[in-house]
């Protein structure tokens, strides 16, 4: 007889381990399934986000930063560093022991809470009795029921049409993750969020990066000004971006990579490289789920269709994470992931996408939240800027980190926050105020009026608010 379980989850990524746990600490008898093998072809739960993504990248990106604070930083504190080196193959041993560490955490959060974990590729098979069972194919294959199905699945990275990754010159954000050595020459095809983390950490540590980028315009989504005041910084490092390009024809040969490309005059070029990160985007992820067999919903793109709940087409069955619409970013999908689970429990669970944070951190990291200045021009909404450089702040000169701003926009008559943004040192942390304050409906006003410790980088947002009525002190 078949195990039967209240909740299955299929994916362990942070969409679908989270999920189980919130369903577990419900009451529920769960199930989670993951198929990630680590070198050992043992158990590695927490999905791209722990094997291939947030968590590997941010251990590169804290590694090459310090190689580039002993190399061209120290000196102005009066610390002498000479014969500065990097040991690549150590710097990517200590990213595998955090992505262990994590990948250890996630199954004994799995035993603290007693959700049954599956190691092995879960599809649907039809029931006979109608329904459907979920096949767990592992060491061993068996077949598992339950009442209700989570659908985690997550996305794989978008190959360029007639180059498929090898992930020796070729990579996905995989191969990338794995370099042995720094390359003397990195291509990279996309400048969003991989491409410009990548690429930093590459050209810290020495390569001579090339981003090529088809859009005409460097990071559409983000707050133009933001994105300008960026644009200037990767510039002074030396991260070479092209934009508007169009890419042809991709050779590999024993010498490296070379692209063909139109650049944005219309001029046809080429670039050889020993290396070529592609990152244009990623697509959801439904292979070997059997979807067919059960009817399952896809759209155009592959991803899963559900309703505003992560209801799929199918009764008992709910989808979550990157494998759904909207932004593919590990806490939207945690949230959805606990949100599902309480909807389960018959409570009321809630996403809202209005205050979804993003960060690329890179450095300066730029973070924001809520709406640019373009989309609410573009949505007629009448509002009031103000903007803080971290200039005139004096925790970020004490830091030696002055680049950037923060910029908040808000409502023109009732004063409602409606975005903030933010380039420059400690993004990714300053936006918490920021979303806490939207999530609260607070005006500009509120965040003008409360105490922030000096000397501190939040001073900066609270001088922003300030610059919404005009009124900063300290510029
Ligand atoms: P995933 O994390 O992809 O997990 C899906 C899991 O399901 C995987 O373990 C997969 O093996 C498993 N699986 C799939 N099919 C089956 C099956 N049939 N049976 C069993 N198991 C199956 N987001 C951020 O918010 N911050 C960041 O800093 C960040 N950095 C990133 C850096 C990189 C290089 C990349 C590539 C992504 C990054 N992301 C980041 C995005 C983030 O990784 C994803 O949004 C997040 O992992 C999505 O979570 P998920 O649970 O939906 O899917
Ligand atoms: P992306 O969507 O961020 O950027 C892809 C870029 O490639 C875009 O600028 C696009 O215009 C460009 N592009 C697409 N096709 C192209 C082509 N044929 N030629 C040239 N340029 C082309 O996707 P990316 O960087 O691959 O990352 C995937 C997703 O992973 C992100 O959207 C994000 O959701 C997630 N992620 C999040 C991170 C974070 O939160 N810090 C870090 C890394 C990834």
């Amino acid at each position: 007889m078949s195990k039967q379980f209240d909740v299955i989850v299929i994916g362990g990524g942070p969409g679908g381990y989270i999920a189980a746990i919130r369903a577990a600490q419900l009451g529920f008898n769960v199930a989670c399934i993951d198929e990630w093998k680590n070198d050992k072809g043992g158990p590695a739960p927490g999905g791209t986000c722990t094997n291939v993504g947030c968590i590997p990248s941010k251990a590169l990106l804290q590694s090459s930063e310090h190689f580039e604070h002993a190399n061209k930083h120290f000196a102005e504190h009066g610390i002498t560093a000479t014969g500065v080196k990097m040991d690549v193959a150590k710097m990517i041993a200590r990213k595998d022991t955090v992505v262990k560490q994590n990948n250890d955490g996630i199954l004994y959060l799995f035993k603290k809470n007693k959700v049954s974990f599956f190691h092995g590729r879960g599809s649907f098979v039809k029931a006979a009795e109608g329904g459907y069972e979920i096949k767990v194919a592992g060491a061993a294959e068996e077949t598992i029921v339950g009442k209700q199905i989570i659908i985690a699945t997550g996305s794989n990275a978008r190959a360029l049409p007639g180059t498929p990754f090898d992930e020796e010159l070729v990579l996905s954000n995989d191969g990338a993750l794995r370099v042995g050595a720094v390359p003397k020459k990195l291509g990279l095809i996309g400048s969003g969020v991989i491409g410009l983390e990548m690429g930093s950490v590459w050209r810290r540590l020495g390569a001579e990066v090339t981003i090529l980028e088809g859009l005409p315009t460097f990071l559409g989504a983000v707050d133009e000004q933001i994105a300008k005041e960026a644009k200037k910084a990767f510039d002074k490092q030396g991260l070479k971006i092209e934009l508007g390009v169009k890419v042809g024809e991709i050779k590999t040969s024993k010498k490296g990579v070379s692209i063909a490309y139109t650049n944005a005059k219309g001029e046809a070029q080429s670039l050889e490289v020993d290396k070529l990160i592609v990152s244009i985007g990623r697509v959801p992820n439904t292979i070997g789920l059997n979807t067919e067999a059960v009817g399952l919903q896809l759209d155009e793109r592959g991803a899963i269709v559900v309703d505003g709940d992560c209801k799929t087409n199918l009764p008992g069955v709910w989808a979550v994470g990157d494998v759904v619409r909207g932004p593919m970013l590990a806490h939207k999908a945690e949230e959805e992931g606990v949100a599902v689970a309480e909807r389960i429990a018959g409570q009321h669970g809630h996403v809202n996408f209005n205050t979804i944070p993003w960060v690329i951190y890179t450095s300066p990291e730029i973070a924001w939240v809520g709406r640019t200045e373009q989309q609410l021009k573009a949505d007629g909404v009448k509002y009031k800027a103000g903007s803080f450089p971290f200039l005139a702040n004096g925790r970020a000169r004490a830091l030696g980190d002055t680049t950037g701003m923060v910029k908040m926009l808000a409502d023109a008559e009732t004063d409602e926050i409606l975005g903030v943004h933010i380039v420059g040192p400690q993004a990714s942390e300053l936006i918490s105020e920021a979303v806490v304050a939207m999530e609260f409906k607070a005006s500009s006003e509120d965040i003008a009026r409360i105490c922030h410790a000096h000397p501190s980088l939040s001073e900066a947002t609270k001088e922003a608010a300030l610059a919404v009525d005009k009124r900063t002190l300290n510029f």
